[in-house]
């Protein structure tokens, strides 16, 4: 009888000890293990934490993908990203505060307004021409800076010899020039006796400059068959600084800076 009392006791524990087994089981997911509490935290933690850093991060890329918007010549002149073309004129009176002389090869000794560039630009060429150096190549700057009057001048006697129509293909009005903003370069070569012609496309450092100059931010501001678009002929020569970020975009896409902001009002 004893027996059968213990083993009523026994079935009885057991039976206690299976519910209390259990119990926790269907509270597991609220406060069952510690440890696997605290590890799924943690993933959620650590997702929220990605998240996180995902929404403060996400505004960055969305910046840099919309990249440099219209700057306007006439109100923003010492902006690198500027736009000058026959519809944008720098103000009459405008020099750039930073012009210096690029350590660069120029085809003469002596100093004069057109050896200068901005400073920023002027430290991109002098890294252009170092590269192209390496390559073995020899470049040499031709025409950088001009001032408003000296333009003027140019644009007269181009159109004094070749006639307004023709003139207005290669030179700009007074006002409506690269070179008055220290951030053009025209690039030639001994090759080409200095000369700024077409077939400097055709040399090694024509070509080469062509597939280079972007990594040092100059953009071949007046391309090949956009002619329409910029309104100028086909200059191989005309390097303009416009910064690494936007001449790499420009030359990846092959747009010119007037497509860019066209398609950056859209
Ligand atoms: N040759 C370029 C268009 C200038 O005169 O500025
Ligand atoms: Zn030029």
């Amino acid at each position: 009888m004893k027996k059968i009392m213990l083993l009523w006791i026994g079935l009885a524990l057991a039976l206690m000890a299976c519910g209390h087994d259990e119990q926790p089981e269907s509270k597991q997911p609220d406060t069952d293990s510690p440890t696997e509490e605290t590890a799924e935290s943690n993933e959620n933690n650590s997702n929220q934490d990605s998240k996180d850093i995902n929404q403060s991060e996400e505004p960055a890329p969305e910046e840099e993908e919309i990249g440099p918007q219209l700057v306007l010549a006439s109100e923003d002149p010492d902006n690198i990203h500027i736009l000058v073309n026959k519809t944008h004129f720098l103000p009459d009176d405008y020099v750039p505060a930073d012009l210096v002389v690029p350590n660069v090869p120029f085809p003469f000794e002596e100093f004069a307004e057109k050896k200068q560039l901005r400073l920023e630009a002027a430290t991109a060429l002098e890294a252009l021409f170092q590269a192209s150096k390496k390559a073995g190549l020899d470049l040499v700057a031709a025409s950088g800076y001009r001032s408003y009057e000296r333009q003027a001048v140019i644009y007269q006697n181009n159109v004094e010899k070749n006639g307004k129509k023709h003139a207005d293909k290669f030179s700009a009005q007074p006002g409506s020039s690269e070179h008055q903003t220290g951030l053009a370069m025209d690039v030639t070569s001994a090759e080409m006796a200095f000369a700024l012609e077409q077939t400097f496309e055709q040399t090694d450092e024509g070509a080469w400059l062509a597939d280079n100059a972007y990594k040092y931010g100059f953009v071949i501001r007046y391309p090949e068959g956009k002619e329409a678009i910029t309104g100028y002929s086909y200059e191989p020569w005309h390097i303009r600084y416009v910064g690494k970020e936007l001449a790499k975009e420009l030359y990846t896409r092959s747009l010119t800076l007037e497509e860019y902001y066209d398609l950056q009002q859209k």
